[in-house]
């Protein structure tokens, strides 16, 4: 077997599950999971019926590299969604579609990590898990960064040690963030890029939440957008990954891209066309559909407010909570040990929430999960309140 596999961690949901062992949450209430991040709100007919009258393309084997009316979707997309100078993404060179970000940020590392060089990906610290098991499996060491109250949950790229920079080859980070729905500013991604040109990184951006954000004037800025306006055209060492999960509530059409340096993607279509991981063309008409249409995403950023607005409100009065920037996770700051606070509160209220700690490792300066919970909320209006309610119930008990 590969020795590497042992390296890999447990996964957050296994030590949740663990971690509820034995206990019987009362009967007279209803489960509310607000712990894992998975779309709930409908997706919208057009997808389905795109599907449908797609279905043929069961019949032929889809390309790697994607069908080109896609492949021009997504970059006018982005072109638009990032303010690109037109024509700086190239349809045939810098985008690639992909079965969802989670496999494309796993296999990324796998195409561009050097483990003959002590290879180090750095990532934020908590982080979606994916980038540590990729870094691992790719025969890299994980440098954590902590993403605190303190650094406005943006990793502090200044702190990094020269040595670390140098044997650096891959920085992921997640803009907005999970969990903490932090958005970095252009300043930071400019900076993150100066680095990555000084020390020759790759940055991959994963992006997949940037089209959840509360204010329809103000979203989130991208990484492709900080390059651009840098006069970057090539936007070498820059990749970013987004997916039509969380934008358009379909995480089970597998369905996102990537895109960036040509030069990076060209290496990595090679490593996916042996890979095999083609997205099917039924998905990929569906996919087309999505990237063209605006009004079922803000739509679901409606909802999303709507939630975010009555959760706060029913909670601030007894916790310190606030709206963050983007994506659809509270990162709650709560007044005992997270794992503590998850296990009795889905004793008392069966409520389930994912402890902090879970989603981030130990380090020199500490664990900066510890005592945070993660709250998703992509429940039903109802269920969201209820849960709130539930909540301020079991915090009132403290
Ligand atoms: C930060 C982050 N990146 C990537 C993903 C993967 O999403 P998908 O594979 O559905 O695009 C998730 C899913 O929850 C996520 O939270």
């Amino acid at each position: 077997m590969n020795p590497d596999l042992k390296h890999l961690f447990p996964y957050p949901f296994e030590k949740l599950n663990a971690l509820k062992v034995g206990i019987t949450p009362p009967d007279s209430l209803a489960h509310i999971a607000l712990s894992i991040g998975e779309p709930k709100h409908p997706a919208p007919d057009f997808i389905f019926k795109e599907i449908n009258a797609q279905l043929s393309g069961l019949e032929k084997y889809p390309l790697t590299k994607g069908l080109l009316p896609l492949r021009e979707a997504i970059t006018k997309w982005l072109t638009q969604r990032f303010k690109l100078k037109t024509a700086a993404l190239d349809a045939q060179t810098n985008i690639l579609p992909v079965n969802g970000t989670r496999e494309a940020l796993f296999a990324f590392a796998q195409a561009v990590i050097n483990r003959d060089k002590q290879a180090v990906v750095i990532m934020p610290n908590p982080f979606y898990q994916i980038y540590e098991g990729a870094a691992i499996l790719a025969g890299a060491e994980p440098y954590y960064l902590n993403t605190t109250a303190e650094n406005n949950f943006s990793p502090d790229l200044n702190s990094v040690p020269e040595t670390i920079l140098k044997r650096c080859q891959l920085l992921y980070l997640c803009n907005p963030g999970n969990p903490t729905g932090a958005v970095m500013s252009l300043e930071y991604l400019k900076q993150a890029i100066k680095l990555a040109q000084q020390y020759d990184f790759i940055i991959a951006a994963d992006e997949c939440y940037s089209e959840i954000y509360f204010d329809e004037n103000n979203p989130p800025v991208g990484l492709l957008q900080a390059a651009s306006e840098m006069g970057l055209v090539d936007f070498k060492n820059c990749v970013v990954f987004h997916s039509l999960s969380k934008r358009s509530n379909v995480p089970g059409l597998r369905s996102g891209f990537v895109a960036g340096d040509a030069d990076i993607m060209a290496d990595f279509l090679k490593y996916r066309t042996y890979h095999g991981c083609a997205l099917p063309h039924q998905h990929q008409y569906a996919s087309i559909k999505a990237w063209q249409d605006e009004q079922h995403v803000i739509n679901n950023r409606a909802e999303y407010t709507e939630k975010f607005t009555q959760v706060i409100r029913t909670l601030s009065p007894f916790i310190d909570v606030s709206l963050p920037d983007a994506a659809f996770y509270l990162w709650l700051k709560v007044p005992e040990d997270d794992t503590v606070f998850a296990r009795n509160l889905y004793a008392q209220q069966n409520v389930t929430v994912l402890p902090g700690q879970f989603l981030s490792r130990e380090t020199a300066s500490g664990n900066p999960g510890c005592n945070y919970v993660r709250l998703a909320l992509v429940a039903p209006l109802d269920e969201c309140i209820e849960a709130a309610n539930r909540i301020k119930n079991y915090l009132q008990t403290l």
